[in-house]
Parts: C-alpha cells; structure tokens; sequence
C-alpha cells in the first residue's frame, strides 16, 4: 500500500522503515504539515498517515476522499484533530495507536514536576556559570504532598503509580474510576473538590468538547495559591491567557506544558533564528515559574517502535480488508 506520511522527521523515516520489515509498504514521506493546501500531495496513495497538529477538517477529508482515499491511519493516540462526523459521513476510517508506552508521557509529566518544584533549570545554568548560591532554588518535598489526577486512564494511572512511589497523597477526578488508582489508594472527587485541596494538579483527560478550557479563570479561583499545574495531554484543556493572570497573581506557583492550544505553529520545528508572533506563547515563556516542552512526552525509543509497529499493522488491516481493531468512530 502506498502511503503518504505528513509531518514526517528524520525519526518517524528510521522508526516506519524499521517496522516495514514485516510489511510491504511504499512511504510517500512529507516533511509538510497536513492541510487544505498541501492535501493534494497524497493524490496517487491508498493511506494517509498523519500526526497530531496535521488537520483533519472536513474540507481536507473531502479532498482525500475525491482522491479515493478512505482510510487514515493517525500516529498518535489522541484524535481530537479529525472531524469523525465528516470522516464517517465520507466513509473514510479512520484508525489510532490508542496506547504505545504511556510511561513515557507520564514519566515526561513527573520530569516536569522535578524539574519546577527543585528549579532544576536554574540550577544547571547557575552552576555552569559558576554560581554556586542556593537562593532561589528553594523546593517542598513531594512526599506528603497531595497530587490530583485529571484523567485516571493509561497515563494517569502511571502517573498514579510513580507519584504514589514518592509518597504523595493521591486525589482523583474521572468519570469513570480505575480499579488500578484506587489500589494506590487514590481517593476520587469532584472536580471543585480535587482543585481546592490538591498542590499539584496533572491533566491526563483528553481533549473533548467536555474538556476544552477546563482549566479556566472559574476553575483557577478554586485552586489553592501556589499550586503546580502540569498538562502533558493536550494544550486546548487550559485557558493559557487564564493560565497567564493566575501565575501573575500567584494562584498558579507552577506551570508545566509540554502541549500548547496554538502549538501547530510552533513546535516541532526549529524557529530559533525567527521573530515568534505568538505574544500569548512569549508571555508564558518569560515567567521564571513556568517550562514549556515541545509536546515530547511519546518521544522515547519504545513509544516510537511502538507507533511504527501498530500504525503499519492498522494499515495492513485496510489493505486486507481485516477488521482494524484500533479504529476510531464519531460514537
Ligand atoms: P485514556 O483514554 O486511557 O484515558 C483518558 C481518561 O480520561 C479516561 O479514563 C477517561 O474516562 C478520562 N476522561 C474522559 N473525559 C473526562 C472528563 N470530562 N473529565 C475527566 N476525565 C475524563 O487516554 P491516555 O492514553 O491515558 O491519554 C490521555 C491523553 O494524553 C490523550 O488524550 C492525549 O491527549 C494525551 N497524550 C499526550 C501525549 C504527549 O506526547 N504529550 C502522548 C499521548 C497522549
């Protein structure tokens, strides 16, 4: 099968070749993001394979259908960037990696956790610069601390799981409740419940029309003064401007992304010599409180073999005509 790679790097090349070994594939590899205008690239393929910030509107869906291309196959877990509704009335499948390591998010979200609580940014810069003084780098211990889970699925129960190894004490919100969470002793709450006592708070739901902007002015007032916030999941969850008056007023002590709503004009590529335009995204990266990462959470070894082995066996399944088990509907 023929298949047309949007968003292609240097790594998604070394990790799909390997895995093709198993397969017979042919890789259309396209460094440019999926949209209206470079839709046309994938005429002549069978599969599109697209990534996170690749746009699955309708008006692309309804390009590749007119290319007679009816299945996708999404590197990624999350498809909050596919309209299903048009997908499905085009008859496009569409098909996901539901889960590859969710170790390597959650283990990414305690790095950021590491990283804000002991300063280590600053640590590094100061000692490299010889500068050995402690002001500033002042920290809390984990342990004790009461840590909230906004999402106890695949990555929130790791998460769970290593938070609870340092002895934290675990609050839950879900609408449904892991029996894994609750073994840890995780106590689930209501949400206003869960803001109000939790010192740091981690997002792992995913972005749905339920969750967009859940953290909010409305929800940042309920949050105890100084409290470390760390989104790993998806930047549409957090109102960043919101995010933005609550480290000025110190609501927020922490602020921890490695995922941003506007994040498609930004990461995954090396803007370092440009002008960025984004002032919102400016602001945030001048808070000394805050760490942005460039949604590298899945970037480990493992998740990437794992990625390349499911999303090629998803496309294999199209190809056979075997039921995909990994597809994705509007229901
Ligand atoms: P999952 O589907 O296993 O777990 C999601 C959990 O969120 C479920 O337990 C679900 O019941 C819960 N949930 C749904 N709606 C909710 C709501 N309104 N309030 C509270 N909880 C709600 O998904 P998984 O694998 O744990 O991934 C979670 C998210 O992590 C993904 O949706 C994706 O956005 C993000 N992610 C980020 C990555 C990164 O590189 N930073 C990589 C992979 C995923």
């Amino acid at each position: 099968m023929k298949i047309a790679v949007f968003s292609t790097k240097r790594y998604d090349r070394q990790f799909l070749a390997a895995a093709n070994t198993t397969h017979q594939h042919e890789f259309l590899f396209l460094e440019t993001r999926l949209t209206p205008d470079t839709a046309q690239l994938a005429k002549g393929a069978g599969v599109v394979c697209a990534f996170i910030n690749d746009q699955l509107d309708k008006s692309v869906l309804e390009q590749l259908a007119t290319y007679g291309i009816n299945h996708i196959a999404l590197r990624s877990a999350g498809f909050n960037n596919v309209d299903l509704e048009a997908a499905s009335q085009l008859g496009i499948k569409i098909a996901r990696v539901p889960a590859y390591s969710p170790y390597a998010v959650a283990e990414h979200a305690v790095g950021l956790i590491l990283m804000l609580n002991r300063k280590l940014y600053r640590a590094y810069n100061r000692v490299r610069d010889d500068n050995f003084a402690l002001d500033g780098l002042l920290g809390f211990d984990l342990h004790g601390s009461v840590v909230g889970v906004i999402g106890t699925g695949k990555i929130g129960q790791c998460f769970a799981q290593i938070m609870r190894g340092f002895g934290c004490q675990l609050l839950g919100y879900d609408v449904y409740q892991s029996q894994v969470c609750l073994d840890l002793g995780m106590t689930y709450v209501s949400l206003e419940e869960l803001l109000a006592q939790a010192k740091i708070i981690s997002l792992h739901c995913p972005l749905l029309s339920s969750t967009y902007h859940l953290i909010n002015e409305k929800t940042l007032a309920q949050v105890q003064p100084g409290t470390m916030l760390i989104n790993t999941s998806r930047g549409g969850l957090v109102n960043t401007r919101d995010v933005i008056e609550a480290l000025k007023s110190g609501r927020l002590g922490y602020f921890g992304a490695d995922v941003y709503e506007e994040e498609e004009e930004l990461f995954f590529e090396d803007l370092s010599g440009t002008v960025i335009q984004d002032d919102t995204f400016q602001r945030l990266q001048s808070f000394p409180n805050v760490v942005v990462t460039a949604h590298q959470g899945f970037f480990s070894r493992n998740a990437l073999e794992a990625i390349a082995t499911t999303t090629l066996n998803n496309i294999s399944d199209f190809e056979l005509g075997r039921d995909c088990p990994n597809l994705v509907g509007k229901d």
